[in-house]
């Protein structure tokens, strides 16, 4: 039986400002994106979101960052509304991701003489961005500016929060810090702050997640050179509401989740330059592969990074993943190259990349060194040449997942050896049904062999799956994804069990031989299932080698009215 659900007509995307005076002589210019319901490739959204920028007016004047290109007519006007733009002093740029940059090229337009303040590597990244000489003034950790009447800014670097070109800047007059994505969320509604700490709490969480907790050593290292600063009595982040009412128990959170993660075991150094395109995009869904299995990232830029700093990293790390430097960049980059190299030793292993092909600097040479070094390659290097696409993003996240279980497949033994045995056994009682669920994201596709599913509520219908953080399935099941769950049918499903039960290679193709039609969702449904389900992720709920996802069923069909569905007894309850 097929149950229809109605759905919305699409509607244009509305996009508001909202300005709102926040302390003395300052304003921010939040850019309302309700409907936004996707960050970069991995990323759903909930609850829209918002980019802000900030007015100080001292004697002199200074923006920090602007906003979002989509926002360009209603921005500027809301801007132009506070003050004239031709009369700004200062541009503070705290890093130069589009959504907070996309309109600094407006800016200059209107107002050629502003001086653009930043990080060296930001104004870098900002020259290719608008194509136009410009004033600069590149600003260091623990440097001012004072735009008079008390409004001392002082930056502080924070480099990979969530770029390598991030600084936060301290009004010494307010006590407000403005700290562009970091303790941002993507989070949109009428509310300047943070008035309502639960209805925010999940959207910090997950935002903290995707972005900040690839790099928690960053981040405990901004917070102590944050802590050198007077107390912060608002901090100004670049999305969502500003942070004021729970602020100490929102950066404790930071505090508490980084000390988490960086007590890891396990670390994975990451040494690549960033190039806010393919090499980030790689980076990132490499990131997250490994992330999935508990091991930390900790990533460095090649180009920004001292030598001590790399140096240490590269040898404290169980692994070393090196994404190869463009050519122009080769001698800019070599000693902190060349130190990885010689740091690098039998007991770790390793994983490149490359983007951008003909150009960078040939990949064979350093993977040669590092096999002569004893590393063991973790997966087949990455080479790409053309635009990230989301089976490149499946690629890359496919291989870190397989680094990082490299990395924990001892601990993962032993923790299924340290079990008792009745309670093993008794566990093992416990019976689930077998399922398919498949996935379709784009052109990258996945599925996985599940066991552990309930139905979890009558209204709306719901249910429940566990799936395992390292499982590459993870990554098609968060919230407002789409998916089938194929029910299996007894007396016919040891082949698709033991066809999904094979471990395949980063990438691979999961449905190659077996038969599928689309669902309306776009997942396959496969064509020997029992029945199927096509479901939406509502909510995740953590555990801690589980993901627990509820979703809502929206449609479904059974091939065989009578049909018994396949039935998994275990043994055991310490393994699947
Ligand atoms: Fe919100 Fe990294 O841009």
């Amino acid at each position: 039986m097929v149950v229809a659900k109605s759905r919305t007509a699409p509607v244009a995307p509305r996009l508001t400002m909202d300005v709102v005076a926040i302390a003395q002589n300052t304003t921010v210019l939040r850019s309302l994106d309700w409907d936004r319901d996707r960050f970069d490739i991995e990323f759903g959204l909930k609850n829209g979101t918002t980019y802000n920028s900030f007015l100080i007016c001292g004697d002199k004047t200074a923006l920090i960052d602007s906003s979002h290109a989509k926002f360009r007519a209603v921005y500027l006007a809301a801007l132009q509304g506070e003050i004239d733009v031709a009369a700004i002093d200062y541009l503070i740029i705290s890093h130069t991701e589009p959504d907070h940059s996309g309109l600094v090229a407006d800016i200059l337009e209107l107002n050629p003489n502003i001086i653009v303040v930043g990080a060296k590597v930001a104004l870098q990244f900002l020259d290719d961005l608008v194509h136009r000489p410009y004033s600069k003034q590149i600003v260091k950790s623990g440097e001012k500016l004072d735009l008079g009447q008390g409004h001392e800014l002082e930056f502080v670097s924070a480099p990979n929060l969530h770029w390598p070109d991030t600084i936060f800047t301290f009004d010494h007059k307010t006590q407000i810090l403005y700290t562009c994505d970091a303790f941002g969320m993507h989070y949109c509604d009428d509310c300047t702050y943070d008035e309502d700490l639960d209805l925010i709490s999940e959207d910090y969480f997950i935002y903290y997640q995707c972005l900040m907790e690839p790099n928690a050593r960053s981040v405990l290292s901004a917070l102590k050179r944050v802590s050198s600063l007077p107390e912060a009595k608002q901090i100004a982040t670049g999305h969502g509401p500003l942070i004021k009412h729970n602020l100490t128990e929102l950066v404790r959170r930071y505090e508490a989740w980084s000390s988490n993660k960086a007590k890891a075991e396990k670390t994975v150094a990451m040494f690549y330059v960033s190039d806010y395109g393919q090499s980030d995009n790689l980076a990132k869904a490499l990131t997250q592969g490994i992330a999935k299995t508990g091991v930390v990232v900790e990533t460095m830029d090649l180009r920004v990074s001292e030598m001590s700093e790399v140096r240490v990293l590269a040898e404290l790390a169980s692994g070393i993943i090196i994404g190869t430097p463009p050519q122009s960049l080769k001698t800019t980059v070599q000693a902190a190259l060349s130190t990885v190299l010689a740091v690098a030793g039998k007991k770790q292993i390793f994983g490149l990349f490359e983007a951008g092909g003909g150009e960078d600097e040939p990949l064979p040479p350093i993977r040669s060194t590092l096999s002569e070094s004893g590393l063991k390659e973790a997966f087949p290097p990455i080479q790409i040449t053309e635009a990230v696409t989301a089976a490149t993003f499946q690629l890359c996240d496919e291989s870190g997942t397989d680094l990082g279980q490299l990395l924990t497949k001892d601990k993962a033994i032993q923790k299924m050896k340290s079990l008792d045995g009745d309670l093993d056994k008794a566990l093992g009682r416990l019976s689930g049904g077998l399922y398919i669920i498949t996935a379709q994201k784009g052109e990258a596709s996945s599925a996985m062999l599940a066991s552990w599913v309930s139905q979890a509520s009558l209204s709306p219908l719901g249910i429940t799956i566990a799936v395992a953080k390292d499982r590459a399935i993870e990554s098609f099941m968060h919230v407002g994804d789409r998916f089938v769950l194929n029910i299996l049918e007894e007396g016919n499903y040891q082949h698709l069990m033991r066809h999904f039960l094979k471990r395949f290679k980063p990438g691979q193709d999961r449905f190659e031989g077996i038969d599928t039609q689309p669902a309306e969702n776009g997942a396959p449904i496969l064509t020997e299932a029992l029945s199927y389900l096509e479901c939406q992720v509502v909510t995740r709920l953590e555990g801690d080698d589980h993901w627990i996802v509820y979703s809502t069923v929206d449609n479904g069909r059974v091939s065989d009215v009578d049909g018994l569905t396949a039935v998994h007894h275990r043994k055991v309850g310490n393994h699947y």
